[in-house]
């Protein structure tokens, strides 16, 4: 049949794997569906496939029909759209969270072909006023951005949202659908026909990169956070040029093999099996995960940023005008207790807490102070902006962001996702 497939990973030249060509007819296991595909669309994913980059254990088995959405029609002759979400049949919950989760062109062949087999659930009936064209994109782009605004963001009515990259895949999908809920769209855009057709969709206001947004973000919450005094031999050493590479290189090399031979140790000699706070640094170094080598890169480059910009950022940090939130261990061996006093006394607007006995690894090791913490922090924020906000009526209604920037060491942020579920 008919396919679009990638031949091979190609990271450096990925259109070079791409080709129109000839596949054989997808086999339908039991409990699957033949769908004959009437239209499909492009997502920013069928580069990474050609590019051989996936999010799964399993590196993908090329060649590899490209596509994650689709609409078309089933043997019986009715019409269908694709949803993209595989996984486990026995899973329940959150089929984000489903270890086997994976979208089309990851483990099965996608839906740029004339023919792709899709478990029957799968296969949804297409309500008569959606167009074959118009199901074909509202796979996983639109259901992204539909998760993102409607389950995650709590976002209401009137609020404002800021969509960066405006002209992208799940941008453009967010901007419409921000727009039909009746939310403040604004949309930035590298460039101006990104903007013009941010507005198109119906964007309320448009905004090239780095341009200062008219109203402000409202709070900042620093965990265990750089500041004044904090750099030592380490941070320079990192920094430099190539002795920071090799550190890196040995790091992702040698250190998780390492820290997880001694956690293993520490297991077996207490009997049981650790739980997420106690080692925490063993932990995080011993189970990088498979971002492990972009994490390294991130920490080389801030380290360097670090360095360059300490002195700038120093004498910036009186310009903060929203409140802030200092969470810091007296304890903590990287980051000294002094430089959280001194960010905090430099700030106009800080509060400084201590979260006593954690350690570095603040999100990992107390979850639940953290998490209590900024709760109560972004809580009382609100109150204070109420009440302004009510004094502000008089003069002719000031509207206010809801927004609050975490800035934390994302290694100390890592396996730390669970515990700021709901958290705001
Ligand atoms: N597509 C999906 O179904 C999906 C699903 C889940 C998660 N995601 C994630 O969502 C993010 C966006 O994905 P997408 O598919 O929407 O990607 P996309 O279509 O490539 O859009 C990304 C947008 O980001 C902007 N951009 C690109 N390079 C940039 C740079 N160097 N500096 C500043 N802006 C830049 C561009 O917008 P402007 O030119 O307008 O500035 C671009 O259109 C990615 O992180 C992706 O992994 C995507």
């Amino acid at each position: 049949m008919f396919a679009v497939y990638a031949s091979e990973g190609n990271l450096e030249n990925p259109l070079a794997s791409l080709v129109v060509g000839e596949r054989p007819e997808p086999i339908v296991p039991e409990g699957w569906v033949r769908v004959k595909v009437s239209h499909a669309s492009l997502n920013r994913h069928d580069i990474f496939t050609l590019m051989g980059v996936t999010a799964q254990a399993v590196p993908i088995a090329f060649p590899m029909i490209l596509g994650n959405d689709g609409a078309g029609t089933l043997d019986d002759g009715s019409e269908v759209i694709i949803y993209p979400v595989m996984g486990s049949p026995d899973w329940r919950g959150d089929e984000t969270l489903d270890p086997d989760w994976n979208i089309f062109s990851e483990r099965v062949p996608g839906t740029f072909a004339d023919y792709v087999a899709v478990p029957r659930r799968n296969a949804i009936s297409r309500p008569a006023g959606i167009s074959a064209l118009d199901a074909s994109v509202l796979g996983t782009a639109w259901l992204t951005a539909y998760r993102m605004l409607f389950t995650k963001s709590g976002l209401k009515p009137g609020q404002t949202m800021l969509v960066q990259g405006g002209s992208g895949g799940v941008a453009t999908a967010l901007i419409q659908l921000g727009c039909a809920a009746g939310i403040e769209v604004w949309a930035t855009s590298r460039t101006r026909e990104g903007r013009e057709l941010a507005e198109r969709l119906g964007a309320h206001r448009t905004f090239a990169n780095g341009e200062k947004l008219p109203r402000r973000v409202e709070a900042v919450i620093l965990l265990a956070s750089v500041g004044p005094g904090c750099v030592n031999g380490w941070d320079r050493l990192l920094a430099a040029p190539g002795t920071g590479q090799l550190c890196a290189l040995v790091a992702w090399r040698l250190t998780p093999w390492i820290a997880r031979a001694r956690l293993a140790r520490t297991a077996r000699r207490r009997g049981r099996p650790l739980r997420p706070d106690e080692h925490a640094n063993w932990q995080v170094w011993g189970h990088p995960g498979r971002g492990h080598r972009p994490l390294w890169r991130t920490f080389l480059t801030e380290q360097r940023a670090l360095l360059r910009e300490l002195g700038e950022l120093e004498h910036a940090i009186a310009s903060v005008q929203a409140p802030v939130l200092l969470l810091s261990d007296p304890r903590d061996t990287l980051v000294p207790l002094d430089t959280a006093r001194r960010l905090a006394r430099a700030l106009p607007d800080a509060r400084l807490q201590l979260i006593d006995g954690a350690g570095h690894h603040l999100p990992r090791r107390a979850p639940d102070a953290v998490a209590d913490a900024i709760v109560a922090f972004l809580a009382a924020a609100e109150a204070q902006a109420a009440r302004d906000e009510t004094r502000s009526l008089t003069f002719g209604g000031r509207r206010r962001v809801k927004s609050a920037v975490v800035l934390a060491d994302p290694l100390a942020l890592a396996g730390s996702a669970d515990a700021y579920r709901g958290c705001g």
